[in-house]
């Protein structure tokens, strides 16, 4: 009998939002002969189970894998159980290689993506899905609000005149160019919002920083005639100013980058658009 213990569970629709469950599973079908344990690298993955369609308390389920048999990554552990013990266990990937950024989730508590993370030398690993998001099945959370606010920022050029040359690119100096280091790079994994305590709290509202992160990505693009309106549409006490730069996001980037910094500077920028009205 598995035991829950939830900080915060709403149901909407067929989809959950949760914070953390704990609960132990049996182990049945697990079992494995002293002499192999002893050959074997095992551990142990509890892994964070939810089936809308048998709807009941979420719980951990147990699964102990050989590591001896198993590539190094987490999402070699999850394709590997998935492949070899139990098929109902669902999880999104596609890449394998930190591009796509669908195998975001939380393993041992910190969010990251599977793909990327190696399989700690811990006997026992927990996986759950990425915090304070509506759960799907097991690690697949929904991303309709996530998107939605991506798509809000109007994520492409916008020009008011048109190129010089029709038909060709609108160039950029290198130096230009040199300023979308550090957001280009974003895959959209949401590690970053779904770590980020504001977001958790106004996920409605609050924009969050992968949002932001794009749309300051657009604000500094040499190529964009749409600055002011972009900074105008976010100028908002929900929309930016939940941030409160306590920087959760930049430990949780995957791809090494600090949407907080990216969030400072769009603040910078409503400041000095504002003392120059
Ligand atoms: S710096 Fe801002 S966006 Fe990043 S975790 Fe903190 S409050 Fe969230
Ligand atoms: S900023 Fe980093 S953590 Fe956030 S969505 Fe982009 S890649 Fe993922
Ligand atoms: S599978 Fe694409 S980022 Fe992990």
């Amino acid at each position: 009998m598995a035991i829950g213990m939830f900080r915060r569970v709403i149901p909407r629709a067929s989809t959950w939002r949760f914070v953390r469950a704990r609960a132990h599973a049996t182990e049945a079908a697990q079992q494995v002969e002293p002499e192999a344990r002893a050959a074997a690298a095992l551990k142990t993955f509890s892994i964070y189970r939810w089936n809308p369609d048998n709807p009941s308390k979420p719980e951990l389920q147990n699964y102990e894998i050989d590591l001896k048999e198993c590539g190094p990554m987490v999402l070699d552990a999850l394709i590997k159980i998935k492949n070899e013990v139990d098929p109902t266990l669902t999880f999104r990937r596609s890449c394998r290689e930190g591009i796509c950024g669908s195998c975001a989730m939380n393993i041992d508590g910190c969010n990251g993506l599977a793909c990327l993370t190696k399989i700690s030398s811990e006997s026992s690993s927990t996986i759950t899905p990425l915090p304070h998001m509506f759960v799907i099945k097991d690690l697949v959370v929904d991303m309709t609000n996530f998107y939605n606010q991506y798509k809000s920022i109007e994520p492409w050029l916008k020009r008011k005149s048109p190129p010089s040359s029709p038909g060709k690119e609108i160039l950029q100096s290198k130096k230009d160019r040199a300023k979308l280091d550090g957001m280009y790079e974003c895959i959209l994994c949401a590690c970053c919002s779904t770590s980020c305590p504001s977001y958790w709290w106004n996920p409605e509202s609050y924009l969050g920083p992968a949002a932001l992160l794009h749309a300051n990505r657009w604000i500094s693009d040499s190529r964009d005639e749409y600055t002011k309106e972009r900074l105008d549409a976010i100028n908002d006490e929900f929309k930016l100013y939940r941030c409160h730069t306590i920087l959760n996001c930049a430990r949780a980037c995957p791809k090494g980058l600090n949407p907080g910094k990216q969030i400072t500077h769009i603040k910078q920028l409503q400041i000095a658009k504002r003392l120059t009205i």
